[in-house]
């Protein structure tokens, strides 16, 4: 072993020993340290990678760099949990190694044992990730990232790369990453869903080690504000008729600046993906929720989790021992909105379980005077979802604040006809000069009832409205606490139900 190997591993020692340590002490209680989302207990985290339920167990795995809270050498964090909402952190799952960092990707339960790499009955779960060799990048190739495997024969506990990596070679695409990998049942093969620059490559496979290429998709398709990375493809019924839905994240580019997901729907054969789609789609249009993708092996129930950040401020956002979270779990799932089919997201339901006694606020209260303090009725600060069903829809706004004069606004303007999230004064900002200000989307349907889902959390909100087909995430850091929370309605509105439900820690 060289003098660099050596130091290599003692440095990889020294942050399992420091990540373990903190581990044990973790009251996970520090200021802005959400307790209804995932977060590592230590340094810094990005995508969500690798998501597969396996056994009555889902677990996810993470970008992670365990040496600091800034993104560095990418390595797989794990953590697991057995109702999707309590998660248990485990030790790193995939290690940097000679072909380079471990980028994202995504891992399957191999029930056929395709691969071969379970011995006597054993079902190996497969990992399929972008191998980025940060030298040849340096080096001014274009051919640096790779996408390789890796198998697990012990439900996740511990991962052994395979020998003839990578598995799917880069032709000279600069990027050319983030494989997200599905079987498709009807060609009885695996199908690899690809970014590759400004388009999607699908590849097929009869063993997850052999890849054909199928086709490409998008070059000239949907948002191209960025290069797009981290896709997903996956079936949805409506109606009994069966849709594919191509998620495809971009970075910059999105509705509100920097990072965002858009979508896709169409039909797939195996071979291509086709789709008449017209207008771009975004999943979230809110600036915090990037990369997400869906869990595997789950049957037809579809869940989402993306990365509760954006590029464009990630690095400095001011946390302090951990930094970065993921979204909540969503259920996706699709309505017919006048012919055109869209993608809706719904807070998993297993978050129910988190929910303290839920507090019903009678619509006469709200009606006398247009605006309700709420704290009346909630022991703030702490988390909580809030549920407000209207059975005419006009202007309102929620406002939640505390005495420094900090203010987070959401609501919906009639007028404009769109949602929107407003942090230009919710707290600290200073750490990017882009990250105060309003975010703005849609509303994608003219019913005149409306309805929103708000999760708050320590230093997020994650807004559905309209039986979740406008979807908003955005943080947000306030100095001390918001303690207060009114909402304030338009004489127009007609509110039929307000119910908050204060939530427990996940931790
Ligand atoms: C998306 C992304 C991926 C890449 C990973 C690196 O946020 O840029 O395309 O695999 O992050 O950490």
């Amino acid at each position: 072993m060289n003098l660099k190997k050596v130091l290599s591993c003692l440095c990889c020692l020294l942050c399992i020993i420091s990540s373990r340590a903190q581990q044990t002490n973790l009251k996970y209680n520090e200021h802005h340290r959400p307790q209804l989302h995932f977060s590592p207990a230590a340094k810094w985290m990005n995508d969500p990678n690798g998501m597969v339920y396996f056994q009555g167990t889902y677990h996810l795995f993470y970008q992670h760099f365990p040496g600091g809270t800034t993104w560095g050498p990418m390595h797989w964090g794990h953590a697991t949990s057995k109702d999707l909402v309590h998660w248990q952190q485990k030790p790193i799952a995939l290690y940097p190694d000679s072909l380079g960092y471990i980028f994202s990707g995504s891992a399957v339960a191999d029930v056929n044992n395709t691969s071969g790499f379970g011995k006597k009955g054993q079902v190996p779960l497969v990992a399929i990730f972008t191998h980025h060799d940060p030298k040849g990048e340096k080096e001014g190739k274009e051919n640096f990232q790779n996408q390789s495997i890796a198998y697990s024969v012990d439900n996740g506990n511990t991962w052994t790369k395979y020998a003839g990596n990578p598995v799917v070679k880069n032709p000279g695409i600069r990027d050319f990453r983030d494989p997200k990998v599905m079987w498709f049942a009807a060609g009885k093969k695996w199908i690899m869903t690809l970014a590759t620059k400004d388009r999607i490559t699908f590849y097929s496979s009869p063993d997850l080690k052999n890849w054909k290429k199928e086709s490409e998709f998008g070059e000239q398709r949907g948002a191209h504000g960025g290069v797009w990375e981290c896709p997903d493809l996956f079936p949805l019924a409506l109606n009994g008729k069966t849709y594919w839905v191509l998620l495809v994240s971009i970075n910059p580019g999105g509705p509100n600046g920097g990072s965002a997901t858009q979508y896709f729907i169409g039909q797939f054969d195996g071979h291509t993906f086709k789709s008449d789609q017209q207008q771009t789609r975004w999943i979230d249009y809110g600036p915090d929720n990037y990369a997400g993708i869906t869990w595997s092996n789950t049957g037809s129930r579809k869940i989402f989790l993306g990365w509760m950040s954006n590029w464009n401020y990630a690095n400095e956002v001011p946390t302090d021992t951990w930094r970065n979270s993921a979204t909540v779990p969503r259920d996706l799932g699709l309505v017919n909105i006048k012919g055109q089919i869209l993608l809706t997201s719904h807070p998993s339901p297993e978050l129910n379980k988190l929910a303290g006694k839920p507090v019903a606020i009678a619509s006469s209260e709200i009606a006398k005077t247009g605006s309700l303090k709420v704290t009346n009725h909630i022991k703030l600060p702490g988390q909580y979802t809030l549920e407000f069903k209207l059975d005419k829809i006009d202007s309102y706004s929620i406002e939640m604040f505390n005495d420094q004069g900090e203010k987070l606004i959401l609501g919906y303007n009639k007028a404009e006809d769109r949602y929107f999230i407003d942090r230009t004064h919710a707290g600290l900002s200073g750490f990017n000069p882009g990250f105060a200000g309003i975010a703005y989307a849609p509303r994608l349907t003219a019913a005149s009832s409306g309805d929103l889902k708000l999760v708050v959390d320590a230093s997020s909100v994650e807004l559905f409205a309209d039986q979740g087909l406008t979807v908003m995430t955005s943080l947000f850091f306030p100095a001390k606490p918001y303690q207060q929370l009114i909402i304030k309605v338009n004489k127009e509105t007609v509110v039929k139900r307000l119910v908050l439900a204060p939530m427990k820690s996940i931790w």
